[in-house]
């Protein structure tokens, strides 16, 4: 019995401590099921005239989607896209376009 509530006591810790990390999986699952629509995931779809996102810096990517978000930056399909993203959703998201190789 005391292990099991000692590795239930790990994995909560565990859980805790990723809360805060960027996770490439959220990243991943956000970019596929939203942005690849339109950026794809390693290039844009052929006929859109669309930037590429895959192996772009991380950091250009986050000020570029908060900049989106913030409407400093203007274009009505990414002001749309970025006004319901959260800092730490960016974050995944720009951490698994950069990981991406183009
Ligand atoms: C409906 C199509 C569409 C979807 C979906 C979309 N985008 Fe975009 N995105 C665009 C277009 C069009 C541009 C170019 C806008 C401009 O002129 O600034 C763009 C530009 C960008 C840029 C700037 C790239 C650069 O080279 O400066 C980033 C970063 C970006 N999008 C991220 C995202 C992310 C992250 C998502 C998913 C949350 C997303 N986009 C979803 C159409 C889309």
């Amino acid at each position: 019995m005391k292990i099991v509530r000692y590795s239930a006591m790990v994995l909560a810790g565990m859980f805790a401590a990723n809360a805060q990390a960027v996770s490439l999986y959220v990243g991943q699952y956000k970019a596929g099921m939203v942005c690849a629509q339109c950026h794809g995931i390693r290039m844009p779809s052929a006929d859109a005239p669309v930037p590429p996102l895959g192996g772009r810096d991380p950091e250009y990517l986050k000020t570029a989607i908060k900049q989106y978000r913030d409407k400093t930056r203007k274009s009505d399909i990414m002001n749309a896209i970025a006004g319901s993203l959260t800092d730490s959703e960016i974050a995944d998201i720009a951490a698994y376009y950069a990981s991406v190789k183009p």
